[in-house]
């Protein structure tokens, strides 16, 4: 049998392989998705948060924290590294972001991926006219994945129809569409509240208070799509009239079963919550001399906190303003700094799964 050192590769851990580090407290490490289904088909693009279902979630979490074990030592993270390095991506991101992209970015270095980047369509060729598509069909020639943020709602849909009619259909990675979607954030914000409630028995049941701007916040719109995966959840959106949820978001709601309960009594709604997803208000998509909202009464602030549940999950996509006061960042159920960093290895793991590797990811049974 030719060996991982011939090859130059580290290969999957052999039965009764070690990593170290990666025990856990109780000297016993079992990787749970042994009694998971493995999703079939596995998703050739990640387009929008409705493409799941809970077995998906379920595998792909199981995963996610699996892959965690692997960051324990640097044995463990050299094998994730050997998974993908014959692998290159594109950051195609014309919107601003800061953690989203180096979220992405750094994902792919940890699966051994080289990543390029286009930050500004300025500096592409649909400055000389070219249409974003043809620019897209061209990185597609360069690269094996394209992650991409844009302001537009449904380009990424779109380019992936068009790239899957070519004959080098690589996989769409939608890293946030306009006020529409951001199906990876929510992903991860399900991920922070299932670790995050798990002693308190799951998302199952639980009441999650959103507030904001519920109406082109694309965080809001995915995460409670998502959210639908779940039983006997009740999300309460909190908002200023002008910024309630959308009209197409209401009727999806209302036709999956999930209850919602919609109003502007900010404090009522976050005394009850399980946990409270704060957002910021999306002025970018404001209209030129627009009046400004007043949002002041929709704030968390550090008076708020001996009002809420003693093990409420206080969490936030980041970027924050105002509305989320930074003497919050202390308190125990601030989950908004883990959030940020459980996103990276939520996107190791999709991309594992893109590329059909997520099955190499197997802690042995020690
Ligand atoms: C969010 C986004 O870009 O939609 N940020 C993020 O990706 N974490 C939230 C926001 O910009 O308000």
């Amino acid at each position: 049998m030719i060996s991982g050192d011939a090859l130059g590769v580290a290969l999957p851990p052999q039965p009764g392989a070690r990593y170290p580090e990666a025990h856990s407290q109780r000297g016993r490490l079992v990787d749970r998705r042994r009694d998971i289904e493995r999703p079939s088909p596995l998703p050739q693009h990640i387009l929008s948060s409705t493409q799941f279902d809970r077995g998906f979630l379920d595998y792909l979490y199981t995963l996610t924290t699996t892959i965690r074990r692997f960051d324990k030592s640097r044995e463990g993270l050299g094998y994730l590294q050997s998974l993908l390095p014959h692998k290159r991506a594109m950051l195609y991101f014309t919107q601003p972001s800061t953690r989203t992209f180096l979220s992405f970015q750094s994902a792919c270095h940890v699966l051994g991926i080289s990543a390029s980047e286009i930050r500004d369509a300025a500096t592409s060729s649909e400055r000389k006219g070219e249409s974003v598509e043809d620019s897209l069909r061209t990185f597609s020639s360069y690269v094996d994945l394209i992650i991409m943020r844009s302001p537009i709602a449904g380009l990424c849909e779109r380019v992936a129809q068009l790239l899957d009619g070519t004959p080098r259909p690589v996989p769409i990675v939608n890293a946030g569409s306009g006020p529409d979607e951001h199906p990876t954030q929510a992903l991860l914000d399900i991920y922070t509240l299932r670790r995050s409630l798990r002693l308190g028995g799951g998302i199952d049941g639980k009441t999650i208070c959103m507030v904001g701007d519920l109406k082109r916040g694309r965080t809001v719109r995915s995460l409670a799509r998502l959210l639908t995966n779940y039983d006997d959840v009740r999300i309460v959106f909190a908002s200023p009239p002008a910024f309630r949820i959308a009209e197409d978001l209401r009727h999806d709601l209302s036709v999956s079963g999930l209850k919602f309960h919609e109003t502007d009594d900010f404090e009522a709604a976050i005394a009850d919550a399980d946990a409270i997803y704060m957002t910021r208000i999306q002025d970018e998509y404001d209209a030129v001399g627009a009046e400004p909202v007043d949002t002041s009464r929709f704030h968390l602030t550090a008076a708020h906190l001996p009002r809420l549940k003693t093990d409420a999950v206080i969490m936030h996509p980041l970027p924050r303003r105002d509305e989320l006061d930074v003497a919050i960042d202390d308190d125990p159920r601030a989950k908004y700094w883990r959030q940020e960093r459980n996103g990276m290895w939520v996107r190791v793991a999709l991309l594992t799964m893109l590329f059909g590797v997520d099955d190499r990811v197997q802690l042995p049974e020690l």
